[in-house]
């Protein structure tokens, strides 16, 4: 037998697919902005913020939805090596493998982008570039330099990090974008519409402003730990819906139990 709950539980994994994405307050901001910084000559675009707050999500919806008008490329996660980089972006120019073994020659790269400026302009959406080396990071630059290639960069900002960003990233070249955590009202309209969009109408309609609110005293509006909050929450509304259904009231959301989810999470301490 299976809960009513095991559907909502799973509607809160963390999940960067864009039928996922929705139009958040807080996203469309960051949203228009890259729309707005894309369109502007020779910067590089730096989006970055605490993890959780939809720096991935973001960029595969932009991806998603210039796929077809734009020269635009996704790198999900840094390779582990550069000469593994340089070959996805050879692919990426030239449309072709170049054979494993092959190196490719930085400077050639350079002057290939070169020889493309003004005819081309391709765009690489970076994910994850905390994990690329500073030489990196400087080649990429050097690269973004030939005007033929504009790269999307997604960084995030841990306490340690920022002192990093600070140095590298203030130069005018850079357009920074930076995603925050969600409102009160975006954290009500993520819960509710993710809920939705799987037609759990009670269930969404069970949870009031004052549930939300406390909610968001534990998450600070950030939607991965909203998510897993959620997630928690369902999950122990799934264990007494199989094992002690009178304990639960299916019309009436519990605070009792998200605060157990909140324990669970170490959101409180006891
Ligand atoms: N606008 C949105 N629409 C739908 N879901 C969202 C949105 N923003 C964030 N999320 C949810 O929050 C989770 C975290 O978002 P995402 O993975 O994009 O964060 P991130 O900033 O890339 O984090 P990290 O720095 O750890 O990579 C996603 O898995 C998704 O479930
Ligand atoms: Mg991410």
């Amino acid at each position: 037998m299976e809960s009513r709950y095991y559907d909502a539980k799973n509607v809160f994994i963390d999940s960067i697919e864009i039928d996922d994405y929705i139009a958040l307050d807080s996203s469309v901001i960051s949203y228009k902005q890259l729309q707005h910084s894309i369109e502007k000559p020779l910067k590089m675009i730096l989006v970055f913020g605490r993890p959780g707050t939809g720096k991935s999500i973001l960029l595969n919806y932009l991806y998603e939805n210039l796929k077809y008008q734009k020269d635009i490329h996704y790198f999900a996660t840094p390779t582990t090596n550069e000469e593994e980089f340089f070959h996805k972006i050879f692919k990426v120019i030239t449309k072709k493998d170049l054979p494993a073994n092959t190196r490719v020659n930085f400077s050639t790269l350079v002057d290939y982008c070169r020889d493309m400026q003004g005819k081309r302009e391709i765009v690489v959406l970076l994910d994850e570039a905390q994990m690329y080396s500073a030489e990196m990071m400087e080649r990429i630059r050097l690269l973004s330099d030939s005007r033929s290639i504009k790269f999307i960069i997604a960084l995030h900002k841990t306490d340690q990090e920022d002192l990093i960003a600070k140095e590298h990233f203030q130069s005018r070249i850079w357009e920074v974008i930076e995603l925050r955590n969600g409102t009160l009202e975006d954290t009500q309209n993520y819960i509710h519409k993710k809920l939705l969009k799987k037609n759990l109408f009670e269930i969404a309609n069970s949870i009031k402003s004052y549930h939300i609110g406390l909610i968001y005293k534990f998450t600070k509006g950030n939607y991965r730990e909203t998510n897993k909050i959620l997630f928690t929450i369902f999950e122990i509304y799934e264990y007494y819906d199989l094992h002690h259904k009178s304990k639960i009231d299916e019309h009436s959301f519990s605070k009792k139990i998200i605060e157990m989810a909140a324990i669970k999470l170490g959101f409180i301490h006891v």
